[in-house]
């Protein structure tokens, strides 16, 4: 058969990891494929990268848009990232007719409902395993395998960076700002990073794998986003006495009122073992009706890793090609006609438990204050602390842990407490997640 000619976009981080691995591995991604697939066409301001990389036969160019133009391109790989000219490069690859690849999360999370209308429409492919913890193939295992299951829930490690920061600062007692350094130099991090560490690239995954669940049009805009660079050291060491770990969660449940879909950092029970992923890696937990509990873990960020699942991307495109359109893997896991618009749920309206750290006049009656507001809301307390004073320090840290309750009336509480004379500044609040 005629090989497969890919056009590809960009050789960053994940271009160079792909142009790399597709060359070192074509033999046995031959066998697997069932055709011969070669890198025809690239996108590159940086032609000596490209020959050093060992793309020797390949065709370059600085204009992207004569890739997407090529009539001899068959697929298209777009790892440019950004969600503008991207996008407009991918919508004109498929009107030319032509498949696409990307690991562009952004990109799927903010229009992949417009582009995967677009791709039905001209009955073209458009893969993105890729864009979701990096090497971990969770698309696949949602879509393909899970499919018998009404999935119940899943929460996930899904941004390495964030991960990275917070294991350091666990697990070394480092500066914030010097991991964050050290992950961008790794190529693990955004081109911006605060995405990472603010949980935006983690709210375009989430939102990505809760469509992919619940058979519902990405719904970025409805994802409550809360990033890791307000988590103090502190609050790692006070989370750990108490017997959990913070990690920044994505997580998505189907309940009775809708469906909840956030990503923000949780305190998890060290003992879950999603609790004990650490570095850059990822995890995704899935709880399935049918299958129970199911975890997938590896590495969410760096050049093979992310390679690895854009040719896995690239394989499962040319199997599918010559395949009749309405017998491929929908796009969202459930046919496009039989999307359902399910409401997802204002972070007011969602139940967690939660940690609370304040700093608050060491006195007679202030605990009873505190204790009152919260049970005036029906707030129980499930655990706390109390620091001794700070030498020639008269405030004290308390920490508590609630049971669950209503976001809404947690926020009512907090207000509260914050008016009260004995509480100096803010009061911390962490969600905690039992995933049991
Ligand atoms: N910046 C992302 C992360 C890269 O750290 O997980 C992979 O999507």
């Amino acid at each position: 058969m005629e090989p497969v000619r890919v056009g590809l976009l960009g050789l960053g981080t994940v271009g160079q990891g792909t142009a790399t691995v597709l060359l070192r591995n074509a033999e046995e991604i031959t066998r697997r494929a069932g055709r011969d697939i070669y890198v025809d066409f690239v996108a590159t301001r940086d032609a000596a990268k490209a020959k050093a990389l060992g793309l020797t036969a390949a065709r370059l160019t600085d204009n992207a848009w004569d890739v997407v133009d090529d009539p001899a391109v068959d697929m298209v790989v777009e790892l440019f990232g950004g969600d503008t000219l991207a996008k407009e490069l991918l919508v004109k690859a498929i009107a030319n007719g032509k498949h696409v690849v990307t690991a562009n999360k952004a990109l799927i999370a903010l229009h992949g409902n417009e582009i995967f209308a677009a791709a039905e429409a001209k009955g073209v492919m458009v893969a993105f395993e890729a864009g979701v913890a990096g090497g971990i193939p969770v698309i696949k295992a949602l879509r393909e395998g899970l499919s018998a299951n009404r999935i119940e829930w899943l929460a996930g490690i899904i941004n390495g960076t964030g991960n990275f920061i917070l294991t350091e600062m666990l697990q070394k007692s480092r500066d914030f700002a010097d991991v964050l350094a050290e992950a961008q130099a790794l190529g693990y991090a955004e081109a911006d990073p605060t995405f990472d560490v603010e949980g935006i690239d983690a709210a375009h995954k989430l939102t990505i794998l809760s469509s992919i669940a619940y058979g519902t049009p990405l719904q970025f805009k409805q994802t409550y986003t809360e990033g890791i660079s307000r988590i103090t050291a502190e609050d790692v060491a006070y989370a750990g006495e108490l017997g959990y770990n913070i990690k920044h969660l994505g997580l998505a449940r189907r309940t009775a009122k809708g469906i909840e879909q956030r990503v923000h950092p949780t305190l998890i029970p060290q003992r879950c073992l999603i609790a004990n992923v650490h570095g850059v890696m990822n995890a995704v937990q899935v709880q399935g009706d049918a299958v129970g509990p199911t975890l997938y873990y590896g590495p969410g960020a760096g050049a093979e890793p992310t390679a690895s699942a854009v040719i896995a991307d690239i394989v499962d495109v040319v199997r599918a090609m010559t395949a009749d359109p309405n017998n491929r893997v929908p796009h969202l896991a459930f046919q496009p006609s039989k999307l359902t618009n399910t409401q997802v749920l204002p972070i007011e309206e969602v139940e967690t438990a939660f940690y609370l750290r304040m700093k608050v006049a060491d006195r007679p009656g202030v605990l009873a204050d505190i204790t009152r507001i919260l049970g005036e809301r029906d707030i129980s307390i499930e655990a706390f602390l109390q620091k001794e004073p700070a030498k020639d320090e008269s405030d004290v840290d308390i920490i508590m842990l609630t049971q669950r309750v209503r976001e809404g009336n947690m926020n009512e509480a907090i207000g509260q407490i914050e008016q009260l004379a004995a509480v100096a500044g803010e009061v911390t609040r962490i969600r905690v997640e039992a995933l049991a």
